[in-house]
């Protein structure tokens, strides 16, 4: 895979894959546009997109990804196994349908989107997982708003460690406990919502540092996930914020912007507790 456009590093997984530290994200654009914004994405540079099931937008990807007149190889694509489809043969079903929605032969890494600890079907999802993996339907395996009893559950009971774990984080929901987690791990950590929906922007601190830098608001939030090794795939339909959100790597923030954002903290989530989310 090429870096893509903009000198956005790849950030190396478990078992020799690359991600693009940087991509975008397509949950809660419709889809009937999902084809047309994620054109827009590809043309301006992204070269990594984040979608699930359960966004109900896969062929909009693919669409724009046929479109593009990119190779396969120069593109990073993500899907997720919604909770409804959790189970062996279950799993195994559900990314068949995905790939046949994306029109692609692979993925290049599949998650399984929570673990739902109440239906207690994770183990045997992963399981699949390890499986297509090895069929080649998929490039590289991880997981999603897990936390630690689950990770180690998952590779007691395989021995094969997620590459990734998508978790919501943000400045208001840091994560540090569980970032140290996946580094003892070495699972990368995926930052989902990683401008807390938007919120960022009026935060007083954030926008002080960003004028200091003569940039935006969520420009600076994301430079502060990446100088954290976070992985991030900021969502937007507005143009220009599609464009200045993949412009984060030609600025540097210093330890002391790093430590005011760090004192942002304030353990407050935006979506569900995944110990309890069984579905929307
Ligand atoms: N695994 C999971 O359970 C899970 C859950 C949630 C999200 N995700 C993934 O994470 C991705 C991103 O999360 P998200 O969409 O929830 O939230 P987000 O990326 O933090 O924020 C998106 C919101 O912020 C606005 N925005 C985008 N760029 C901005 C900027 N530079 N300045 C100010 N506002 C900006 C967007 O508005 P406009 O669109 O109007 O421009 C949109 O309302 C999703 O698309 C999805 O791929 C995963």
């Amino acid at each position: 895979m090429s870096s893509s456009t903009h000198q956005v590093p790849l950030v190396p997984l478990a078992g020799g894959v690359q991600i693009p530290q940087l991509g975008f994200g397509v949950f809660q654009i419709p889809p009937e546009d999902t084809a047309e914004i994620t054109t827009l994405a590809f043309q301006t540079g992204y070269r990594h997109i984040d979608t699930a099931s359960a966004y109900r937008n896969e062929a909009g990807v693919g669409q724009a990804f046929r479109a593009s007149g990119l190779d396969r190889d120069e593109v990073f694509v993500t899907t997720k196994c919604f909770n409804t489809d959790q189970g062996y043969e279950e799993a195994k079903h559900a990314l068949h349908a995905s790939l046949e929605r994306l029109e692609l032969d692979y993925v290049d890494l599949y998650l399984i989107h929570w673990p739902v600890p109440a239906h207690d079907r994770y183990v045997e999802t992963w399981r699949a997982f390890i499986e297509s993996q090895e069929e080649g339907l998929v490039r590289s395996i991880g997981v999603s708003n897990f936390q630690p009893a689950h990770l180690r559950r998952l590779v007691d009971e395989t021995g094969v460690a997620p590459v990734v774990n998508q978790v919501e984080l943000h400045p208001y929901l840091q994560q540090a406990g569980l970032r140290r987690e996946h580094e003892e791990r070495g699972i990368v950590t995926e930052a989902w919502s990683p401008l807390a929906q938007g919120a960022v922007a009026d935060d007083p601190v954030i926008a002080r540092i960003a004028e200091a830098h003569d940039r935006t608001p969520g420009q600076v939030v994301l430079r502060w996930h990446v100088q954290l090794g976070n992985v991030v795939f900021p969502k937007s339909v507005t143009p220009e914020r599609i464009e200045e959100n993949l412009r984060i790597f030609d600025f540097h923030l210093s330890q002391s912007e790093m430590e005011e954002i760090e004192a942002l903290d304030r353990g407050e989530r935006i979506g569900p507790d995944p110990d309890t989310f069984v579905r929307p």
